[in-house]
């Protein structure tokens, strides 16, 4: 496998009226979407109204969505619509941007950071996608190099974005954190992530349309390195999550946060919430986009299990770790 700069979106525009992708986006016959997406009466994904003023009923029902599947909607959680919506409309006017342009914000080529435009060039099959990364919270760790100019609103859609996220963000780990059972509980599980240090990193993955989505993925299984990862979607369905030995399209709710368990989390806790595998597929004619933030340890946090929650019947499954050197092997594939 050598350098590729070339852009899945560019090389999208090029198969357009074609019925083949290049060999290197396609998945081995077993894992690929087409064989193995379930089809069939399939659970109900957990969908929590952040609005009840039962709140605990709120937590509750946060509580068990965590615990049973590490994935859940949220509607009704008090970040307006049009703030969502001029999200959408700034990444979807970047990425419609000529490719030198988009090339601007291209990710130095030795940088340490994720940060910047381009698309993943994995060790093995290609993923049929491109993105854009760049933190967008706690202000002090913002990289505006990393932000389009172009469109003129992109700045303030991802500021404003950013404050109403956060709040959603809280009320999350408040709940997971008190499901834990813990004496000073509403805390403790973000404190053992970062706390107020959280990096709130913005990804806006870009799916071009694809002429073989049954090939091919726009991001092949995973779970997120994460603590906790808030994604808005478009209205293209894509995303599935593996539950009971199943992949499952998640159904796609207006105006809906779509919130994921990560690794951290699933450390912190020692195993109680677990991180969910999930995986995009692509579509023939429409282009997919979507917009998680993965709330991340600083680099020199140390992760490990909650010394409260161990003990003799529960001894820790995870070492601690720097979340940098946790980032490193896992995305280098090394043993944790
Ligand atoms: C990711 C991811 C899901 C989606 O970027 O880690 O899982 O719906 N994206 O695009
Ligand atoms: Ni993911």
């Amino acid at each position: 496998m050598g350098e590729r700069n070339q852009s899945v979106q560019s090389i999208a525009s090029s198969a357009l009226d074609t019925d083949t992708i290049p060999a290197e986006f396609i998945f081995p016959k077993v894992e690929q979407p087409g064989v193995n997406t379930f089809d069939g009466p399939v659970p109900e994904i957990p969908t929590v109204d952040l609005s009840d003023p039962d709140k605990e009923n709120r937590t509750r029902s946060i509580v068990r969505a965590a615990k049973e599947w590490g994935f859940f909607q949220v509607v009704n959680h008090g970040i307006p619509g049009h703030v969502i919506t001029k999200l959408q409309e700034a990444g979807t006017e970047f990425f419609g941007l000529p490719q030198e342009e988009k090339e601007v914000y291209a990710k130095p080529p030795d940088a340490k950071s994720i940060e910047g435009y381009g698309t993943k060039l994995s060790k093995g099959t290609q993923s049929w996608a491109d993105h854009l990364f760049h933190k967008i919270w706690p202000p002090s760790s913002i990289n505006y190099q990393f932000w389009p100019q172009n469109p003129p609103s992109y700045r303030e859609a991802n500021e404003e974005y950013a404050k109403y996220v956060k709040e959603v963000a809280d009320e999350v780990f408040r709940s997971i954190s008190i499901g834990l059972g813990l004496k000073d509980h509403e805390s403790v599980l973000k404190e053992a992530v970062g706390g107020e240090d959280l990096q709130y990193m913005m990804k806006i993955n870009y799916y071009p349309p694809c002429p073989r989505p049954d090939l091919a993925f726009g991001v092949p299984p995973h779970t997120d390195l994460s603590a906790l990862t808030i994604l808005v979607p478009n209205e293209v369905p894509g995303l599935q999550v593996f539950q009971d030995d199943h992949w499952i399209d998640v159904q796609y709710i207006p105006n809906a946060l779509v919130i994921h368990i990560g690794d951290q989390i699933q450390i912190a806790t020692n195993g109680y919430y677990k991180s969910v595998l999930h995986r995009t597929t692509v579509d023939k004619n429409k282009v997919r986009m979507s917009w998680p933030v993965f709330l991340e340890p600083p680099g020199e946090f140390v992760v490990g299990p909650i010394p409260q929650l161990l003990s003799e019947d529960n001894p820790p499954k995870y070492k601690p770790k720097m979340f940098k050197d946790y980032a490193y092997c896992k995305l280098n594939k090394l043993p944790q």
